[in-house]
């Protein structure tokens, strides 16, 4: 068990991976937890700090997981609890601690809870969400608008319509049930007991219904949390609570509480706009939505990321951005998928090395703490063609042997193909390949977590917009304890200068990749096409 350290994870990096996608030590095409536990070494060689894992609960797996029909069994192709316990010991003898996802909203309809509830007479038929007819809650948005008519469907064995904010296959708990409520905690417990250190609550602005409202972000679902983190606090001291609530800032700054809900958000809003920013070569879209983002507890933390196991996520944008984003980086109508784009990092940005390493320089010194999708620190690419999500959630590429080093099955056995684009594919790209290339990406990428690691105001420093006249540059302070980081970026294709407001200290040295750069306040601040400058006062730790 790791020791309970207040606040690490502000300064943590954060891996995302799924179980499946990582590693297969037996063979049978499909990742699992020895095959996780055996790649260990190189998330600790690439310098991350915590390990953010996707369902891997028993599940029917009509939503990679997130459909689950036993939360406290492991799917058995995955492995079973003695696996995850021996892959967490494994992973915090090496310092690097796990977070799992945890499924509040909702379960499969395979679940012995729906199955049991939905029968006539049921005593346990409060667990759900039901009604006579589909037309409550009509202000409550359809989420998976390409599949879903309705967030309401029919059951001919119940007899009655059931409610769910996903998939027909997901009914949604019935969080007004105490059952209910005890029966997460209890989840909740079981595998925090397991030693994780920590738990991604999904899909949280959902867990209640209210007449007249939108079913998102309701103070019951506030007050649900602030029991679930006293919990946590009382019982397993150390541990975080990590929302997703995909919403505006202003809705998803409440999920911090008074420092009594959750630890961490991912700040959603931010993601789309740096995207855009890059397009429009102006660095304001992302300025304005960080000046809307309302002050956060001093212990709370923002979840930095550019992309994830779903399709970017077009919602928390205008109309007219959304169509825009649409143009610009899904030409193709199959790359859409939802309100979003099913396309991975590399892709998205054509493969360019300067694009790529901006926007990952971004994420690793925004307010906030960074998380890394696998494959996206050696520029993975993605099969948007496959099913749903699928595209972005092949097998990592290891090496260039025919399975890429992922499994010692066929490559036509593999849970999803490898990718198979050239400029793509395990036999170009790979993590053997790029770790012996000093210049690669991956190389370049652990060089800048390793920098973001030694300087602790990354993680614990307050943000701080410095004015730049250029439209095209974008530069802050972080600022903690003494020390003072300077970030300029220019989201140009062409070399900058701008000017800075600042006032004070006289003079910077760069720490990023680039030193042994310097700048003096005052004088024109000089980038190249697409960089991302990091530096400190020349001055700290001096006087
Ligand atoms: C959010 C998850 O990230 C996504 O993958 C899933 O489909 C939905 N929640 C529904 O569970």
């Amino acid at each position: 068990m790791t020791e309970p350290t207040p606040g690490w994870y502000k300064r943590a990096v954060f891996y995302e991976t799924p179980v499946y996608a990582f590693g297969d030590s037996d063979g049978d095409g499909i990742g699992d937890f020895p095959g996780l536990t055996a790649r260990l070494d190189y998330l600790q060689w690439l310098g991350i700090d915590c390990i953010w894992l996707l369902p891997f609960y028993e599940s029917p797996l009509h939503d990679g997981g997130y459909d689950v029909s036993d939360f406290e069994a492991v799917l058995p192709r995955y492995g079973n609890v003695e696996n995850v316990v021996a892959f967490l010991a494994a992973a915090h003898e090496r310092g690097l601690r796990v977070i799992t996802d945890m499924i509040v909203n909702h379960t499969s309809d395979q679940h012995p809870w729906f199955q049991a509830a939905r029968q006539p007479g049921s005593p346990t038929r409060s667990r759900y969400v039901w009604s006579e007819t589909p037309d409550r809650y009509p202000n409550a948005r359809v989420i998976f608008i390409d599949t879903q008519d309705s967030n309401w469907s029919w059951d001919p064995v119940a007899g009655v319509y059931y409610w769910h904010r996903f998939f027909e296959h997901q009914p949604d708990l019935n969080f007004d049930d105490p059952w209910v409520r005890n029966a997460i905690k209890d989840v909740v417990r079981f595998w925090l007991d397991k030693g994780f250190d920590g738990l991604r609550l999904d899909a949280v602005p959902y867990l209640y219904e209210r007449d007249g409202t939108n079913g998102e972000n309701l103070p019951e679902t506030h007050e649900y949390l602030k029991e679930l983190r006293a919990m946590v606090d009382e019982e397993y001291p150390g541990r975080i609570l990590l929302a997703e609530a995909n919403q505006w800032p202003e809705d998803v700054v409440p999920y911090f509480g008074d420092d009594d809900e959750c630890h961490m958000a991912f700040h959603f809003p931010v993601m789309p706009r740096l995207f855009m920013a890059l397009k429009q070569q102006r660095a304001g879209a992302v300025i304005d939505i960080l000046a809307r983002t309302p002050p956060i507890p001093a212990t709370a933390q923002w979840g930095i990321f550019l992309r994830n196991h779903d399709e970017l996520t077009l919602e928390m944008v205008t109309e007219q951005e959304r169509a825009y984003m649409y143009a610009q980086y899904a030409p193709d109508p199959q790359m859409r998928k939802n309100l979003g784009i099913r396309r991975r990092l590399a892709p998205l940005l054509d493969g360019d090395r300067r694009r790529i390493e901006l926007l990952q320089s971004l994420v690793l010194s925004l307010p906030g703490s960074p998380f890394l999708y696998y494959g996206d620190e050696i520029g993975m690419g993605d099969e948007y063609l496959l099913e749903d999500r699928d595209g972005v959630r092949t097998p990592m590429q290891w090496d260039d042997s025919p399975s890429a080093g992922f499994s010692p099955a066929d490559p036509g056995d593999l849970y999803l193909p490898l990718v198979s684009a050239p400029d793509y594919a395990p036999a170009t790209l790979n993590v053997a390949a790029a770790r012996s290339d000093e210049g690669s990406l991956l190389n370049r990428i652990r060089r800048l977590i390793a920098i973001r690691s030694a300087h602790p105001a990354f993680g614990l420093g307050d943000y701080f917009a410095v004015t730049a006249d250029n439209p095209a540059a974008m530069a802050f302070l972080r600022r903690a304890a003494g020390e003072q980081i300077l970030v300029v970026a220019n989201f140009s294709e062409r070399a900058i200068r701008t000017s800075l407001a600042l006032a004070e200290p006289a003079h910077w040295v760069d720490i990023g990749p680039n030193r042994p750069d310097t700048w003096s306040t005052g004088s024109a601040f000089e980038l190249v096409p697409f960089g991302c400058r990091w530096l400190t006062a020349a001055s700290d730790g001096v006087d």
